[in-house]
């Protein structure tokens, strides 16, 4: 049987739609999806195989989800309440659903300070496959009046993100959009990349820099995490050289920050490599100026947790000095 013909491939879209796996992805993926695997495919039941067999990736149902009902129940409870405290700890129950935010919570109250501290507070965000991570929200420090676009392709996860944005007085501007297909067009001055960007290479047939590039912000702030998911293997040598060979060519100046659970890369893109790495004034760190060359310039700092006793400062508790390699 032929399977080039749309309403094969709708039939396809239908069936995995109603499925209970996958019925909260945006079907513009599975369709896509969909044609892709009738170019290499005969049957409907090979096609619809594959495509479910790519969703598992991208989707990751292993990761983990909310229950998205109590968890809007519990955070409209929580504001009503007007306890910033409440809101905060209901925040953490429903990120610590998540994998990739639950191993975010032991250095969010540092988290977004050092990466601010870099790229300055911002007044647009972009966070690019964001599932849960728009719930760290009260970490940032930013006031309601930020533009925070989030995109996502799972259906209930960017409504739910939408109901929070509401109640935190957010404008509600979590998207379904598959960043693949379609590349953020909004403008703002950070995007967040985070924990996502070796999946997406892979799922997406290497399509990470082009996104990169795409993206209409000045910092790209790029994560990877430090361990693997499935045991204790230290991540962080493999995906520093993943990410220099990623951007290597593009010039963007990059500051990395190593936090315990989470290596984190802010890039540059407007500042070409002659430019001043960052503002000493505003950081309070050494100013570096940088000559051109070949791979991008990468400036390390490691974040360790304070020490009992170490002083209230993070800064003062941090063991290395703020360096450039490469
Ligand atoms: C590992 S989670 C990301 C975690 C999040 N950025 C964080 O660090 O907390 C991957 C997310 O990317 C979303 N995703 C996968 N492919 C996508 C695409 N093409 N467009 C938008 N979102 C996508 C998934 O639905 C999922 O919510």
């Amino acid at each position: 049987m032929p399977i080039d013909v749309e309403p094969e491939i709708e039939a396809i879209v239908a069936s995995i739609k109603a499925s209970k796996k996958y019925r909260d992805t945006y079907e513009g993926t599975i369709r896509e999806l969909a044609r892709a695997a009738a170019s290499r495919h005969k049957t409907r039941k090979k096609i619809e195989q594959a495509v479910r067999e790519r969703l598992h990736h991208i989707m990751a149902p292993y990761v983990g989800d909310p229950d998205y009902d109590a968890g809007e129940a519990a955070l409209k409870a929580a504001f009503q309440s007007g306890s910033p405290l409440a809101v905060r700890e209901t925040c953490v129950h429903v990120l610590s659903a998540h994998v990739s935010t639950r191993e975010r919570l032991p250095i969010l109250d540092r988290f977004y300070g050092e990466i601010f501290r870099v790229t300055g507070k911002p007044g647009a965000i972009l966070d690019v496959a964001c599932a849960l991570n728009p719930l760290t929200f009260p970490w940032m420090g930013l006031p309601a009046t930020v533009q925070y676009h989030a995109y996502d392709i799972h259906e209930r996860r960017v409504h739910f993100i939408n109901t929070y944005f509401s109640l935190q007085g957010l404008s509600p501007l979590a998207k379904v959009q598959d960043v693949a297909l379609h590349f953020p067009q909004e403008t703002a001055d950070v995007a967040l990349f985070l924990k996502e960007l070796p999946r997406f290479e892979q799922n997406y047939g290497r399509l990470g820099l082009a996104l990169l590039e795409a993206l209409r912000v000045r910092y790209l702030v790029v994560s990877f995490p430090t361990v693997s998911f499935h045991g204790g293997r230290s991540l962080a040598d493999h995906y520093r050289r993943f990410f220099a060979g990623l951007i290597a060519g593009t010039g963007w100046p990059v500051v990395e920050l190593e936090f315990e659970s989470e290596l984190v890369f802010c890039a540059d893109k407007a500042d070409s490599p002659q430019r001043r790495l960052f503002d000493g004034k505003r950081t309070g760190l050494k100013e570096t100026v940088l000559g051109s060359a070949p791979a991008p310039p990468v400036r390390r700092e490691a974040h360790r947790p304070e020490r009992a006793g170490a002083g209230k400062c993070p800064s003062a508790a941090r063991s290395t000095a703020a360096r450039q390699v490469g």
